[in-house]
């Protein structure tokens, strides 16, 4: 029996023959066969209760083998697990077929949630089998799958939905594409691999199987497909078929989640429901960060310091690549060029100044005898083992390297006590934050020919980019003694011990199907490197729980960023980890933050910082992330670097970076770029406070800091194809110029009221297109949407620790009504748990500012908690007040209001 509110609908017909594209499907052999022929599911037993819905999927005919074996007996389970939450999972009924663990992605729990009550209705066809998603408020068909059967193999897994002609589509990151995505001929292919250059419409460095639909005033709903095998989704629209949008998965299940929205923003808070809120940072990483593979010695590193504070721009954290590490091995310290009594003077004076020092690692871990770190890990038996069950082997930095797994929680100790060794306080490198890389995992050893011990002469891979000398100059700033001295900084083993068997998991269920072809599936995702095995780590390779890299390769790095963060909060179990990741999935946001990889020093990379950045904070729930400024491949010129320091400072990770081979590009480089430089961090700094409270209500209700023009105008179609401009908060719309060596941008106001950040003046937005001509290469348009409240600090400082002493000001934005509100969030910028917080709300209600909310935070060591300054924008001269600043418009009043209470201020006669 079927409660009321499933539509059985009438019996579709059989055999729909719909002709699919060629691109769709790619078969080695020659073949009558095609997925056209393959003969659907039918749909039986099926029963239901107030919130959920499971029934038996049988083949409905002989089976097709397109790219693999059909599996005959299939489940289905339908949870409506909240009012806005659509749980569907089709899945074997033999639980074979392998799941992403709970460990490395939690299921979110489902409240039950009464079908009659839901924002969405699921609706099922028996035969063959298909279903629809509705939204019931207005009859809108969200998700459809009834133009082709659904095939489930061993190892091709595809279905499809029919949408709407030219849909607003987002999301399934990473790429280097729109943000909003084409839906002509279009793939989004998710296999995690490394990815020089970003090329465009390729797979990158993470996988986000998540996409936000968008159809104005009938809503905004997202479609996550929780499965982490290699996959390709096409988007097209044909005079056949129809528009739609295709999912070819090479294995795994169909596990989806629908959230209803009905708002943008609601639908990004919703998936944050299911794959976890971000995390919260400290306050500091809001600062500017400089780093540059090619630093070669601790003394260049400290000169970059130095040259920073001459030239007057502030450098909250300072970067240190591979170039630190001996033979380029992981925790150790090269005795020649960054020996530790130096690297231990570093720190001690970076810390002196209030400045932050961080550290790169790479998975791979160099598989010798006498590197203890190696060692131990070999005989805790952390690695990746091969079919004969010694260390699976490839080649990194270092040379040859066994790979730890991730999935064995034995890693985690062997991980975290190498953390606490090499990054102890004491005796060790005491490092403020962590960066990961090389994590999809990416391999130097081409393929499954190639051997990892041996190079083509017969000796072993040597260290790639050998380091340089020592500079041995004196810097300014730092220790007299800030010489070589040579001594190396680990404990070097000789010797090593036999392998021990590997101990064997516990066989069980939802592992992965048995005998599969690892290397070449018969559906070829279209991966950029080529075969999936292409410079990455072999397929076949068997984790410890007994699952496939086959199945996990696309969890690789997240689930390193995560025990990462696991061992520097074991190493500091009071203050917030920082991890940068370059390899993501699905959740990564919970735990670590990403910068977008290997981009290039060009106008275009430059540009597409936006796209990127608006994906991943706003759809993807990884708030904290940027670019490499002023790009990392090739040569940046001054222009370039100048618009992109400007740019930069308005996203919410802010790094200089390049590559060995690239010149050098600090921003004290050129003077152009400096100016830009100081007066963007300048902003950047006095802002800091606005939104690091955006970030922290990201983390607490998943409503993105970050936001894309059409999240807060959803209803205004201009802005839905928009990303060469956002809102950085919910306040300020960031349009810079866009074009290379161009000092005129257009941009578009939707119909608001809006005032230029920079004079104060009021802009009516009209819904369309300005036209900015002269902006300098030391300026960026940026404009406050009215209605807003902006909490700034008075001036900037050379760290965020003598910001945090600076005051405060009020910038009131009227809207359209007359009003306006506001928020600031405070705590101590670095506690896990904080102790005492303030949440303040600002509202403007016409005549006066009212602050409400809690004030426990006051401030410690000299931090401030007092507003000195409230500036009310939008005043015409007919105001009658001493306070009237005509240049500007505003009325400006000063005093201190403490913020350690509710008050109220009149502004104006
Ligand atoms: C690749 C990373 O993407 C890049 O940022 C880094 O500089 C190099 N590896 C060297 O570690």
């Amino acid at each position: 029996m079927l409660h009321s509110f499933f539509y059985l609908l009438a019996l579709g017909s059989l055999g729909r023959a719909t002709p699919l594209p060629e691109h769709v499907l790619h078969r080695d052999t020659d073949t009558t066969v095609s997925a056209n022929d393959c003969p659907g599911y039918t749909a039986s037993n099926i029963a239901t209760t107030d919130s959920s819905l499971t029934a038996d999927l049988t083949l409905a005919g002989e089976a097709c083998n397109v790219y693999g074996d059909d599996l005959k007996d299939l489940k289905l389970l339908v949870e409506y697990q909240t009012d806005e939450r659509l749980h569907i999972k089709i899945y074997d009924a033999g639980l074979q077929v392998y799941q992403v663990q709970e460990s490395v992605l939690p299921r979110p729990k489902s409240k039950n949630a009464k079908a009659s009550g839901a924002a969405l209705e699921f609706s099922i066809e028996e035969n063959p089998f298909s279903f629809s998603v509705t939204r019931k408020e207005n009859g809108e068909v969200l998700f459809d799958t009834s133009d082709t059967p659904l095939i489930f193999e061993s190892q091709y897994v595809r279905l499809r939905t029919k949408l709407p002609d030219n849909p607003n589509l987002y999301g399934l990151g990473e790429h280097s594409d729109s943000f909003r995505l084409p839906t002509q001929n279009y793939q989004r292919v998710l296999w995690n691999a490394e990815s020089p250059f970003i090329p465009r419409n390729s797979n990158l460095y993470g996988s986000h199987p998540v996409y936000y639909d968008h159809r104005g005033d009938k809503g905004t709903h997202g479609v996550f497909l929780l499965n982490s095998n290699g996959m390709q989704i096409n988007i097209n629209k044909s005079d056949e078929e129809g528009q739609y949008l295709e999912y070819n998965t090479i294995g795994g299940v169909l596990d989806f989640y629908f959230m209803a929205g009905s708002k943008p923003a609601e639908v990004s808070s919703q998936y944050a429901e299911v794959v976890g809120l971000p995390a919260m940072y400290p306050y500091w990483t809001f600062g500017f960060h400089q780093c540059k593979y090619g630093y070669w010695d601790v003394n260049y590193v400290a000169e970059v310091v130095a040259n920073y504070s001459t030239a007057g721009i502030p450098l909250e954290t300072m970067w240190t690549d591979i170039d630190y590490m001996h033979l380029r091995e992981d925790f150790t310290t090269d005795p020649e060029r960054f020996d530790m009594h130096k690297m231990r003077e570093l720190v001690d004076t970076l810390h002196n100044r209030d400045q932050h020092y961080v550290l790169i690692l790479d998975p791979g871990i160099h598989a010798v005898a006498n590197y203890s770190v190696y060692q131990k890990g070999h005989e805790q038996g952390v690695f990746l083992k091969a079919a004969d069950g010694s260390d699976y082997l490839g080649v990194q930095w270092a040379g040859t390297v066994a790979w730890p797994d991730w999935l064995n929680p034995k890693t985690q100790d062997w991980w975290t006590d190498e953390f606490k060794e090499a990054f102890n306080p004491e005796t060790g490198i005491d490092i403020d934050a962590v960066w990961v890389d090389m994590n999809e995992a990416s391999n130097f050893c081409g393929d499954e020919k190639c051997d990892p011990v041996k190079d083509n002469n017969g000796n072993p891979p040597a260290p790639k980019n050998p380091p340089r000398n020592n500079t041995g100059r004196i810097i300014p700033g730092f220790p007299a003694d800030f010489q070589p001295n040579g001594t190396p900084t680990k404990l070097r083993l000789r010797g090593s011990k036999p392998l021990k068997s590997r101990q064997n998991g516990e066989a069980g269920g939802m592992k992965g199907l048995p005998d599969r072809d690892y290397f070449h599936p018969q559906y070829r995702i279209n991966n950029h490197n080529g075969a999936l095995t292409q410079n990455t780590i072999l397929t076949n390779i068997t984790n410890i729980d007994n699952t496939r890299q086959y199945d996990t390769h696309n969890l690789y790095g997240h689930t390193m960023a995560s025990m990462t963060r696991t061992a520097m909060l074991a190493r500091r179990p009071s203050k917030r980890p920082f991890v940068l990741t370059r390899s993501t999935f699905a959740g990564s946001g919970a735990k670590v933050t990403h910068w977008f990889g290997d981009n290039n020093s060009t106008w275009s990379d430059y540009r597409v910082t936006m796209p990127q950045m608006l994906a991943f904070a706003s759809l993807h729930q990884m708030p904290m992330v940027g670019s490499d400024v002023c790009g990392f491949n090739g040569v940046a010129d001054q222009y370039m670097c100048a618009r992109w320091a400007m740019l930069g400072a308005f996203q919410p990770f802010y790094r200089n970076h390049a590559d060995i081979t690239a010149p050098v590009q600090e921003f004290y480089q050129w003077e152009l770029v400096s100016e830009a430089a100081k007066k963007a961090i300048d902003v950047r700094y006095r802002l800091m406070d606005y939104i690091y409270t955006g970030l922290y209500y990201q983390t607490t209700t998943g409503v993105p800091v970050i936001n894309p023009l059409l999240f807060l105008y959803p209803n205004d179609a201009n802005t839905f194809g928009i990303d060469m401009q956002y809102f950085y908060g919910d306040a300020l719309l960031i349009s810079p110029v866009t074009q290379d060596y161009s000092d005129s941008v257009t941009f578009y106001l939707p119909d608001d009221i809006f005032y230029d950040f920079w004079t104060h003046e009021r802009v009516d937005g009209h819904g369309e297109t300005i036209t900015r001509q002269g902006v300098a290469y030391t300026d960026i348009p940026v404009h406050i949407r009215g209605g807003t409240i902006i909490p700034l600090r008075s001036s900037s400082a050379n760290t965020t620790k003598a910001l945090r002493q600076q005051n405060f000001e009020i910038l009131i934005a009227p809207g359209q009504d007359g009003k306006a509100r506001g928020r600031l969030y405070l705590d101590d910028g670095e506690s896990l748990v904080q102790e005492k917080v303030s949440e303040i709300e600002f509202e403007w209600d016409g005549e006066k500012l009212l602050a409400n909310g809690t004030f426990d935070y006051m401030g410690t060591g000299g931090e401030s908690a007092l507003v000195s300054k409230i500036t009310l924008l939008g005043q015409s001269e007919e105001v009658q007040d001493g306070n009237f600043n005509a240049e500007q418009g505003s009325l400006e009043v000063r005093g201190m209001w403490e913020l350690s209470g509710g008050f109220e201020v009149k502004v104006g006669a």
